[in-house]
Order: C-alpha cells, then sequence, then structure tokens
C-alpha cells in the first residue's frame, strides 16, 4: 500500500475524531518513518530541532493509539497504519455471501459475493429490524468534499434530534436547511464525529459547483463498491446492502434563483426523482442534505410521512457567548444584548466580533451604544447573496414585509397586489429558506421577516430614497 494512501485514510480518521486534519508536521513525520528514519533525520527532512520532533511525535502516537486501540510507537506506526487501514479501504480476504433478508424480502441475493466479511455490516444486515445494531470500529468515511470542522459549540438539542431521526427512527432522508453560515455543514461535521461507527460508508459530496446526477451516483457507486466483489445494478442496491452515510451539501445550486425556493434547474431535475426514491425505497442508508432552501418535493414527502425530516437550523443561542470570548470581546455582560441582536447567527456573529475588535478595540457596550440602527458592515455582501436568489415577487413581499412594525396575520387582506393564494405561496416560499418565521399569537400564525434582513432592506431602501432626492 502507498504511504499517500495511508496518510490519507488516517487524515480521514483522525478528522472524524478530532475535526482537525493532520498538519503538515504530523504528516512529515509519518511519511518519514514510513521510510524508517530515525528521529535525527527526521528532524533535518522536517527542519526541526530533534527535541521538538520528539514531542510532536509523542503526542501523535498517542492520539493514534487512542484512534486505532493500539499502542501506537514509532517502530510500529507503519505496521498498524498499514494493516488498518488495508482492512479499512480494500477488505480483501475470504469472500462470503449476504443475503440482506431485512432489506429484501424477496430473498434474492442482491448484494452479491463481498471481497471480505464486514462482520458487523453483516450482523447490521441479518440482524431483525427491531434488534440492537453493532457498531463498526472503522467505517469507510471519504471527507474529502467536507470544510473544516473548526471549534463547535453546543447544538445539544438539534444533534439529539438529529440521532433519534437517524438512529432510532431508521429516517433515510435528512435536510437540514437555513441561513447561509448558520452552521448546516458544521453540525454535520459534529454528526458525523458523533454516529460514524453506526455506518459502514460514510462519503460527503459538495454540489457547490453541481455535477449531473448520473455522475454523482457514478461516484457514489464506486465508493460503495468496494467490499463488493462484482458491481451491483444501481446505486439503490448499495444503500441497501450495507449501512451508507451520504452528506449532499450546497444543495441549493441545483435549485433555480429568481424563482420559488426549490424549484429544480433544467439540468438536474432528475435529482427529485432520486431524493424521492430515497425517502420511498427499502434500505438502511441514510441521505443528509445541506441547503439554504428546503426542496419542493422534501415538503411532500414529509407531509406523506415517507421517512423523510427536515430541520430548520437557527442560531445558536447563549452558547455563542464561546464565539465571541474565542474573538477575544470585552463586557461581558452585554454579550447576551449582542447575541440576541444578531440572534446567535455564529457566522454575522464572527464578522461583527471582528468589526468590535477593529473599530472599538473588543468593547461590545462601546459598539452598542453607538447603534441607532442594526450595524451590517460586512454582512451585506452575505446578505445580498441570498435576496438576490428571489423570485420578483418575493421580493416584492420581503420588502412589503420589511416595511411592517409587527409580524402580520396573512389572513387579514393588507395592501397587497397579490391574491391570497398567490400570497400564501410566497410566505411559504420565504419560510423554506428561512428567511420569513412564523409566530403564534393565540390560535393565530403571525409572520415575520428575519430581523436582520430586515434591517438590510431598510437601508437599501434609504439609499435608494436618498439617491431620489
Ligand atoms: N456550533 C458552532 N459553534 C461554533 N462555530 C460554529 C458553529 N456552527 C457554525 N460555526 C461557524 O460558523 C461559520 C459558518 O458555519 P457553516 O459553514 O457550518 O455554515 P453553513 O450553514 O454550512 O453555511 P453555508 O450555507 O454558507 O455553507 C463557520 O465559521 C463555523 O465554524
Ligand atoms: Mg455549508
Amino acid at each position: 500500500m502507498e504511504i499517500e494512501e495511508v496518510l490519507k485514510w488516517t487524515d480521514d480518521q483522525v478528522f472524524v475524531k478530532t475535526g482537525k486534519h493532520l498538519d503538515s508536521l504530523q504528516k512529515c513525520i509519518l511519511e518519514e518513518v514510513w521510510q524508517g528514519a530515525k528521529y535525527p533525520e527526521i528532524a533535518e527532512k522536517c527542519n526541526r530541532s530533534e527535541d521538538h520532533i520528539k514531542q510532536v511525535a509523542r503526542k501523535l502516537w498517542k492520539l493514534l493509539s487512542e484512534l486505532l486501540g493500539e499502542d501506537v510507537k514509532k517502530s510500529n506506526a507503519r505496521s498498524i497504519l498499514e494493516s488498518k487501514a488495508v482492512s479499512s479501504i480494500y477488505n480483501f480476504g475470504n469472500s462470503s455471501q449476504i443475503v440482506n433478508s431485512k432489506i429484501n424480502r424477496s430473498n434474492i441475493n442482491i448484494c452479491g459475493e463481498k471481497k471480505q466479511p464486514l462482520d458487523d455490516a453483516q450482523q447490521r444486515s441479518h440482524s431483525p429490524p427491531d434488534a440492537p445494531q453493532s457498531q463498526n470500529p472503522s467505517p469507510i468515511v471519504d471527507l474529502t468534499d467536507a470544510p473544516e470542522l473548526t471549534n463547535f459549540y453546543d447544538r445539544t438539542s438539534e444533534l439529539s434530534t438529529l440521532k433519534e431521526w437517524i438512529l432510532q427512527a431508521r429516517t433515510r432522508l435528512i435536510t437540514i436547511y437555513g441561513l447561509s453560515g448558520i452552521g448546516k455543514s458544521s453540525i454535520a461535521l459534529k454528526l458525523i464525529e458523533e454516529i460514524q461507527t453506526e455506518f459502514d460508508y460514510i462519503i460527503w459530496r459538495s454540489l457547490s459547483n453541481p455535477t449531473t446526477l448520473s455522475a454523482l451516483q457514478t461516484e457514489l457507486k464506486q465508493f460503495f463498491a468496494r467490499s463488493q466483489q462484482n458491481p451491483l445494478p444501481a446505486l439503490i442496491d448499495y444503500l441497501r446492502c450495507d449501512r451508507c452515510l451520504v452528506i449532499l451539501d450546497d444543495v441549493q445550486n441545483i435549485f433555480k434563483s429568481g424563482q420559488l425556493a426549490g424549484q429544480y434547474l433544467a439540468e438536474y431535475d432528475d435529482y427529485s426523482k432520486f431524493f424521492k426514491q430515497i425517502a420511498t425505497s427499502s434500505h438502511q442508508s441514510c441521505v443528509i442534505l445541506l441547503s439554504w432552501e428546503k426542496p419542493r418535493e422534501v415538503a411532500t414527502l414529509e407531509a406523506e410521512n415517507r421517512s423523510t425530516r427536515t430541520l430548520h437550523l437557527k442560531g445558536l443561542g447563549e452558547q455563542a457567548a464561546e464565539i465571541l470570548r474565542e474573538k477575544g470581546l470585552t463586557d461581558e455582560d452585554n454579550w447576551s444584548e449582542l447575541i440576541a441582536l444578531y440572534q446567535g447567527h455564529p457566522c454575522w456573529l464572527k464578522i461583527i466580533a471582528s468589526t468590535i475588535q477593529d473599530l472599538f478595540n473588543g468593547s461590545v457596550s462601546l459598539f452598542l451604544a453607538e447603534q441607532n440602527e442594526i450595524f451590517l458592515g460586512d454582512l451585506e455582501h452575505i446578505l445580498e447573496s441570498q435576496l438576490e436568489r428571489l423570485s420578483e415577487s418575493e421580493k416584492k413581499v420581503s420588502y412589503w414585509l420589511a416595511s411592517q412594525a409587527e409580524a402580520v396575520d396573512i389572513s387579514q387582506p393588507g395592501d397587497r397586489e397579490l391574491s391570497k393564494s398567490e400570497f400564501w405561496q410566497i410566505i411559504q416560499s420565504l419560510a423554506r429558506r428561512g428567511l420569513v418565521e412564523k409566530v403564534q399569537m393565540g390560535a393565530r400564525s403571525h409572520f415575520h421577516i428575519n430581523p436582520i434582513f430586515k434591517a438590510y432592506i431598510q437601508s437599501k431602501l434609504n439609499h435608494l430614497t436618498e439617491k431620489q432626492l
């Protein structure tokens, strides 16, 4: 096995466990140890003192020992890593027949010959639906497309909801949607860290530069085919044979801009059928979609109770204080006010915290004292990138909502040009983007636009009026 493959595998394992990738020095040490180099030679190759190398190596062996469940040292690092990576990646050995009796009710052996028994996967496949599921200590993981998980706070309740859906309810299709920067990718990475051993395969693919569905399916099939001697006919067959977790990130890129939320671009229209198949076909895997917009058919599948769940991800709440602490802000008594103002949105708070550092030397109370209107600064271009995706009618309604002092009762006529049904459809679409939220007032639902977007729209309108004067 090549060192590059082992390094990549080791890096994936470290990342899943710690949320951090191996740094360049750790990689250099592993590469040199692989070649059989001694510490003085490694020090020379990696351009560091021998003492420093020994210190970093000691920590690295400790981390790998915890990760792999064996006492990893310089003398045995190569053999342990190689054997663990080989058994995880290639699954060589005796082939065995797996009949997926739980999924494949007709008892046809669609799963075919495996290159090597994936013991836990087999057990999972044979066990009755309600049996406790065994764990797979070394799932095959590909997170090359995923962003890096840095410091992560809270999300306890969202994580336990997601775990309940995936592990207890065995939900097949989950959508996590919400504003840009709210933490969709981060929570998905944290989730992987916590439930990885429940799966045989975990793969993350970003649709930031979307591929056709058939290209994506081919890529996924190749990844899942590692334990199959003979290729299976379709992706869904792999999802039946093994417990696979697929994360599709940045899904909004397969939707049209300038239309109501969740409408597919013509070239990606077949994704709609694919998502429907994931939710309605019998299999033991889970696909998680991360998106700015809730896909059109997801709402329908959810309404029909077809193994589909949706999580609208909102702000972090009080735990966002950790972000302010990390940024070195002062006046802790005022942090709650700042967090409420920016709705605990982690990315917005990071950006505003940098401004507070730049302009007020970190003082939150000085920053808040200067506010007569919500300060947006560097947030504007992020907000604009979301607003520019709206349809013309959504823009009109957003501007109208931004001019309202209170949340509106949508059953009241108001001074709107749209018919009631058009108006309701638009409100629903804005809600599917997380831009409009519902507040319950007695028996009636009222809707309001997100206050930061409201402030942004108002500032745009003010600029327009100033220009016209
Ligand atoms: N729970 C959290 N604790 C600390 N920081 C967080 C948390 N969630 C998100 N962040 C930070 O907020 C920023 C945005 O997070 P992330 O990239 O996950 O958002 P996103 O919803 O995936 O955004 P996009 O839709 O634009 O891809 C990142 O810097 C991330 O580190
Ligand atoms: Mg993301």
